[in-house]
């Protein structure tokens, strides 16, 4: 299969030349798909992109006049594919639907244990050889709660943490209806009432854009600790930014920002105009952004090369790509037929 990858990182080279054994012929770009860089799908039969590549309807459409038969994500979250107009160009879609949630959920902890305990501030104040302790008192995570948003393999692989450092972890997840061991499924509500923690581990869709806002933000404790390594739409940054200097928030650690299209990924040091959201939300010592990042170990980059080369070995063969279909028409429980 002819393949043009959007995006490519110089590490991940290593990861899909493993997983493809030069079955397909993949050109790799740096650059992210875009209207003007869709012209390099001339020629291919399949685009793999990532989760910032424009892959909206007009691109799509760009690419289904230009014979693009199939589009493969290298991402769990769909949520930046148009999958109505891909459909509608009868273009087949797939994903990573699971790799390494682990890698997620220890991120996710590890932004948690760092905003506690001060970790950065300590580092930079070290460096000066300052080795005072004020503003470095953090709490216990023993017997705090911990509030889940999700609970799919993200949101269960970081319970299991949480669990183990004694927390008592509470979810509201919109399609359970039953309590896993160690975690107590709740209401959204109560979620917000009761945790001193809160981490969110739902994708990104209408129904969940914005989820934290003022209103949502007004019933949680003072001083609540958020985490968001799932997709920056689901907070309202500028709400998050109100709550933080009212105190509401006490913490704020994300990997994730609504606005990160065009910005993470790539070094922007030296750009005249930054992003002002972004710049006021990290002017607050008691927040912690990553560049979307959770994802990154070795093992994660693996199964996500595998998966996408499965993805095209799969449609190749004209077989369906079972669970990594995200096509509009659902055809995950689907005889694996194609799809
Ligand atoms: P999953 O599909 O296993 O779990 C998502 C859970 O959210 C499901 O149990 C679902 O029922 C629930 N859900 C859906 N709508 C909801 C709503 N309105 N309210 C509450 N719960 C709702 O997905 P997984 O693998 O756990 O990934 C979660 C998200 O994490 C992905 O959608 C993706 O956006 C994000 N992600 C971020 C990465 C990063 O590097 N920062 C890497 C991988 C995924």
């Amino acid at each position: 299969m002819k393949v043009v990858a959007y995006s490519i990182k110089s590490f991940e080279k290593e990861f899909l030349a493993r997983a493809n054994q030069k079955k397909h012929d993949i050109t790799l770009i740096s650059n992210p798909l875009s209207p003007e860089t869709a012209i390099y799908a001339e020629g291919k039969d399949a685009v793999v992109v990532f989760t910032n590549d424009n892959v909206s309807a007009p691109v799509i459409n760009q690419l289904a006049d230009l014979g693009i038969k199939y589009i493969a994500t290298r991402s769990a979250g769909t949520d930046h594919i148009d999958k109505e107009a891909a459909s509608l160009r009868g273009i087949k879609l797939a994903n990573v639907p699971v790799y390494s949630p682990q890698a997620i959920a220890e991120h996710t902890v590890a932004l948690a244990l760092a905003l506690n305990r001060q970790v950065v501030k300590a580092e930079a104040h070290s460096l000066h050889f300052d080795f005072r302790q004020d503003e470095l008192i953090g709490f216990n995570f023993f017997g705090k709660t911990v509030g889940l948003i999700g609970l799919g393999y993200i949101g269960r692989a970081t319970a299991a943490i949480f669990n183990g450092l004694g927390c008592r972890v509470i979810a509201y997840d919109a399609f359970l209806t039953e309590s896993l061991p160690g975690i107590a499924l709740v209401s959204f509500d109560e979620v917000l009432a009761q945790s001193d923690i809160i981490s969110l581990h739902a994708p990104l869709t209408p129904d969940t854009h914005h989820l934290i806002n003022q209103a949502t933000l007004t019933k949680m404790k003072d001083g609540v600790m958020l985490l968001n390594t799932s997709r920056g739409g689901l907070l309202n940054t500028q709400d998050v930014v109100d709550a933080l200097n009212t105190g509401k928030v006490g913490y704020l650690g994300i990997d994730v920002y609504e606005n990160e299209k065009g910005l993470f990924f790539e070094d922007h040091e030296h750009d005249h105009l930054k992003d002002t959201l972004l710049a006021d939300l990290m002017s607050h010592p008691n927040v912690l952004v990553t560049p979307h990042q959770a994802y990154l170990t070795k093992e994660a980059l693996q199964q996500i090369a595998d998966q996408t080369i499965q993805n095209l070995d799969q449609w190749q063969q004209n077989k369906c790509v079972g669970k990594a279909c995200v096509c509009a028409r659902n055809c995950r429980a689907a005889i694996p037929v194609s799809c």
